[in-house]
């Protein structure tokens, strides 16, 4: 018998339900509209660049010249690694998934802070900027060092995006390139109460450190449900190979029950805001390096999909495309989640403070539904399963 006596719902994966107020993202899921800070994503992508959206997401405010570059002198200062931190990275098994790396790398960062649990918030948000700014650093260093090439050291003067690229390959990228990386990350950098965040805030309403929040968003990015889906969704666009291939993959998926990768989203009920900057950005691209197939096979994945969900409410989102561009920039496909993390620390950040400036542990309840009272048997009368 249940030891609950009172009627209790049940929040199955916590659909609909508020954790916090907040003024960092708004997102209207019937109309197809992002705001971060009450900015629109479709001016930030146009106008707007990592740094300074990342300034906005932390702080609340489009930054002034000076405060912008204040921001990029002390992310640009913090974004080098100790020497310990590259010598445990130079440790890791090569076979590793490259989200493991950075997962265990920003934990890693931890130990190396003198003193990683401060009390003001100001140096929290300085520990949050820190790691931002390594991000990249550690990312590419695991990246190259798999493939047998010596890390590149992050390049004074460069932007987020563009030291990205660059560390990446050893080489200064195109603009075109970094432009698209710019806008890539700003699109990711923030989106409200997702699952990542809130594991963000839960870690942070205990009042641990920022590497164990930081850390703790990132294994949860890392699921197929969630930052894992570009990965998926360019498998998928593999998989299928060109636009001959694309309707019976999706009739024969959906036949199967099967997920279509990159479509779906628990607040959109109808387009990812996200999904058509990409887009459209990767069409650009897609010309310019002459990928036009794996573009076009993407293009008729996504036509085949909403032809045979007609009357649902399930829509392309941001991963539709994101995997297809980060693949044309020449990423690996391992990397496009953690280069997800990159960008959504920044909104990790300012929902982790913003949460702890009137903190409330976070502490629900399951509601136990087994047995009460069992006799404590002895090991000859235990039957080796559960009692019925
Ligand atoms: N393809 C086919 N059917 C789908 C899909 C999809 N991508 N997404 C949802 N459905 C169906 C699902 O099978 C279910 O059908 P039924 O009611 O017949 O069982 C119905 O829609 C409702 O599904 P749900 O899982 O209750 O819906 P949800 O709000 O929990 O789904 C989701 C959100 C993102 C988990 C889901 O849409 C999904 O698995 N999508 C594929 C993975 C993906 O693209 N994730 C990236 C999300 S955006 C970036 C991010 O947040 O990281």
């Amino acid at each position: 018998m249940s030891a609950f006596k009172e009627p209790v719902v049940i929040h199955r994966g916590l659909d609909n339900v508020y954790v916090e107020e907040s003024k960092i993202c708004y997102i209207d899921g019937e109309a197809s509209r992002l705001f971060y800070r009450g900015y629109s994503i479709e001016d930030l992508a146009e106008h707007s660049t990592f740094e300074e959206t990342a300034y906005l997401l932390i702080y609340g405010w489009l930054p002034t010249t000076s405060q912008l570059e204040d921001f990029k002198r002390q992310i640009e200062a913090h974004r080098p690694l100790e020497p310990e931190i590259l010598q445990l990275i130079r440790s890791f098994p090569y076979h590793s998934d490259p989200m493991d790396a950075l997962r265990t790398a920003v934990s890693a960062l931890g130990l190396y802070d003198p003193q990683p649990m401060p009390n003001d918030m100001e140096a929290r948000v300085d520990k949050g900027l820190s790691i931002l700014a390594k991000i990249p650093t550690l990312i590419t260093a695991f990246e190259r060092l798999r493939n047998r090439k010596e890390p590149v050291s992050p390049k004074s003067g460069l932007s987020h995006a563009a030291d990205f690229l660059y560390m990446l390959t050893g080489k200064e990228a195109d603009s075109y390139d970094v432009h698209v990386m710019e806008v890539a990350l700003i699109l990711h950098a923030e989106h409200e109460m997702n699952a990542s965040t809130f594991a963000c805030t839960v870690t942070a309403s205990t009042l641990a450190d920022m590497y164990s929040i930081i850390t703790s968003g990132i294994g949860t990015l890392r699921g197929p449900l969630h930052g894992g889906a570009n990965e998926a969704a360019l498998k998928t666009v593999m998989e299928v190979g060109n636009v001959a291939n694309a309707e019976s993959y999706v009739v024969e998926a959906l036949a199967q029950k099967k997920r279509i990768m990159g479509f779906g989203h628990r607040v959109y009920k109808t387009w990812d805001p996200r999904y058509l900057i990409l887009k459209k950005l990767g069409e650009e691209l897609a010309v310019k390096k002459g990928q036009t197939k794996l573009f076009d096979t993407a293009v008729a994945i996504e036509m085949s999909t909403l032809k045979h969900l007609e009357g649902t409410t399930i829509f392309p989102n941001v991963d539709s495309y994101s995997g297809v561009v980060f693949h044309m920039l020449g990423i690996q496909t391992d990397l496009f989640t953690p280069i997800f993390a990159m960008s959504r620390v920044a909104g990790w950040t300012a929902h982790a403070i913003e949460y702890l400036y009137a903190n409330r542990l976070i502490r629900p309840k399951a509601l136990y539904i087994g047995k009460t009272g069992l006799p404590y048997l002895p090991m000859q009368l235990r039957t080796g399963r559960a009692e019925e």
